[in-house]
């Protein structure tokens, strides 16, 4: 199969120096990369910001935006059997990017205006024609309802959950859970065995695990 993996956190410019982000290392998106390519899979891998080297093989194409996401996401969709959408993607970003850098003036406050960005992983399972989307939930309170909640609204047929601590961290621990109802808790383990753990939950449920 040839597979789209999102990974990494997005940057959102407020101005030629700064940009709103998150904690995002974009650890889990590239070892699920890695996972698929050690199937076999063709990887397309579209990732914002991280200080991490595409595993090799692996098609890369490097996005700061979430609107550059989307736009690099939509440009490999229709060649792709399969979605894993990784990416901790900014939910606002500035209304407004400065031109000039802004400076700190008088002192006083300074409000900044956000706008919403566009849903990736549902702008692309909108147009899924039967292939397979899997998304994350990363929740810090009532996981396992908003993670249900997410796979309806996203039209997701698996759901990964985590938690806050997930972010930045070299270890993990997730729930898996499916459209069809079933469950799988993988970890805690390194995010490498936790890829190639949910790869197999997700490409070969049947399978026994290991
Ligand atoms: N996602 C996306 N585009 C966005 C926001 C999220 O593709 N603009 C994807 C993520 O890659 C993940 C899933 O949606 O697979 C859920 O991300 P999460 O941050 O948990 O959810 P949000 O939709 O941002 O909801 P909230 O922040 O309200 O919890």
């Amino acid at each position: 199969m040839r597979i789209l993996v999102t990974a990494g956190p997005t940057r959102e410019a407020i101005d030629p120096v700064r940009f709103l982000s998150n904690r995002s290392s974009g650890r889990m998106g590239y070892a699920i990369a890695q996972a698929l390519r050690d199937c076999g899979h063709e990887v397309v891998l579209v990732s914002g910001p991280v200080q991490l080297a595409a595993p090799e093989g692996v098609e890369l194409h490097s996005v700061e935006s979430a609107r550059e996401m989307l736009a690099a996401s939509l440009d490999v969709w229709s060649d792709c059997d399969a979605l894993f959408a990784v990416a901790a993607v900014a939910d606002f970003r500035p209304k407004q990017c400065s031109a000039e850098k802004l400076k700190r003036g008088q002192g006083q406050g300074t409000v900044l205006e956000l706008v919403p960005n566009p849903d990736i992983v549902a702008t692309l399972a909108q147009q899924k024609r039967r292939r397979l989307v899997v998304g994350f939930a990363l929740e810090s309170h009532h996981g396992r309802a908003e993670a249900l909640r997410k796979m309806k609204d996203k039209f997701l047929d698996f759901v990964a959950l985590n938690g806050p601590q997930a972010q930045g961290a070299t270890r993990s621990k997730l729930l898996l859970l499916s459209a069809d109802g079933s469950e799988q808790v993988i970890g805690p383990a390194c995010k490498g065995q936790v890829a190639r753990e949910l790869v197999q939950g997700v490409l070969e449920p049947n399978a026994p695990t290991a």
